[in-house]
C-alpha cells in the first residue's frame, strides 16, 4: 500500500534522526568504556535528532504546532494541528548500547491522535499508522494485535519507574499481580517501542503509569489501527492527561484492566 503525503512527511523526518541518532549510537560503544560514562553525548544526540525532526516537520507543514520532550510546547498559527514528538525514546537503553530505542511522532488534529511512527534506526523497522487506514510495518506488513484469549498464554509488557519517580509501591503490587495471571513480562525501556510491538502482536498487551504525552502520542494510533483497545487505567481515554495507559486486544483489555483497577484498591 503507498503511504500518504503525510505520513510521507513523518517518516522523511522520522529517517533522517534515525541517520543521526545510528550515527551517534556507534559513537556511544567508544564512550562506555570512560569512567563518566557517555551521558552528556546522549544528550547531545537526542537533542540533534530533535533539532532535525523540528526542521523538518516545520519545512513540510507550516504553522503547525508541536509538543516535543526537550523543546516543550512551541504553539503554531495552525491552531488545529500539534506534532507531538520523542526524539529518542529509550535514553537509558541509548547510553547503555542497547539497541532498542525509537524516534517517536504523533499528529493531532483538533485534539485528536490521527498519525503516528515509530522508528527503530538500528533494526530498521518503520511503524507507521494513520487513523482509518491501519498500521503497517516497514510499508509493507499489515499489523494486528494478537488475538489470544486467554491472559495465562499472554506475553505483556510493562515499564519499571525508576530511581526517584513515584508509585514504586503500587508497581511492585501490579507486578505481582500480573506475574499470577500471565505467561511472562517484558520491559524494553521503550514505551514507543513496546506499544508498536503490541500493534504488531508481539507482545499480547502493555501497560505503564506516569509516561509522557510524547512516549504515547504516536503509539496509541499505531495499537488502535492494528485493532487494539486503548484506555487509561481508569477504563478512560484520558491516557495523555494522566500518563497511564493499558492496551491490547478487547477480551484482554478487559481482564488486565480489572486486575490492575482491583490491585489499586488493595
Ligand atoms: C522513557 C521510556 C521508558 C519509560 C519511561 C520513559 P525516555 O522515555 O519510554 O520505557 O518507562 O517512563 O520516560 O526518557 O527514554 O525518552
Ligand atoms: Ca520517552
Ligand atoms: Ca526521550
Amino acid at each position: 500500500m503507498s503511504a500518504s503525503p503525510l505520513i510521507n512527511v513523518m517518516v522523511a523526518a522520522a529517517r533522517k534522526a534515525g541517520r543521526s541518532l545510528a550515527r551517534d549510537f556507534g559513537e556511544v560503544e567508544n564512550l562506555q568504556v570512560s569512567v563518566k560514562g557517555p551521558a552528556n553525548f546522549v544528550t547531545a544526540a537526542d537533542l540533534r535528532a530533535e533539532e532535525i525532526i523540528y526542521k523538518e516537520l516545520s519545512k513540510a507543514r507550516d504553522g503547525y504546532g508541536f509538543l516535543m520532550e526537550e523543546r516543550g510546547e512551541v504553539p503554531g498559527t495552525d491552531k488545529s494541528h500539534r506534532w507531538i514528538v520523542d526524539p529518542l525514546d529509550g535514553t537509558t537503553n541509548f547510553m547503555h548500547s542497547i539497541p532498542i530505542f525509537a524516534i517517536s511522532i504523533g499528529l493531532e488534529r483538533e485534539g485528536e491522535l490521527v498519525a503516528g511512527v515509530v522508528y527503530n534506526p538500528i533494526f530498521d523497522e518503520l511503524y507507521t499508522a494513520e487513523k482509518g487506514k491501519g498500521a503497517f510495518l516497514n510499508d509493507r506488513r499489515r499489523l494486528r494485535v494478537a488475538g489470544r484469549r486467554d491472559p495465562g498464554e499472554c506475553v505483556i509488557a510493562t515499564g519499571i519507574p525508576h530511581r526517584g519517580r513515584p508509585n514504586h509501591d503500587l508497581f511492585h503490587k501490579e507486578l505481582r499481580s500480573m506475574m499470577s495471571t500471565v505467561a511472562g513480562l517484558r520491559r524494553t525501556g521503550s514505551a514507543a517501542i513496546d506499544l508498536a510491538w503490541a500493534a504488531a502482536g508481539r507482545f499480547d498487551a502493555f501497560w505503564e503509569r506516569n509516561l509522557k504525552p510524547w512516549d504515547l502520542a504516536a503509539g496509541i494510533v499505531l495499537v488502535r489501527e492494528a485493532g487494539g483497545h486503548v484506555s487509561d487505567l481508569e477504563g478512560g481515554d484520558d491516557m495523555l492527561e494522566t500518563g497511564n495507559i493499558l492496551v491490547a486486544n478487547k477480551q484482554i483489555h478487559k481482564s488486565l484492566l480489572q486486575k490492575l483497577k482491583g490491585t489499586d484498591a488493595g
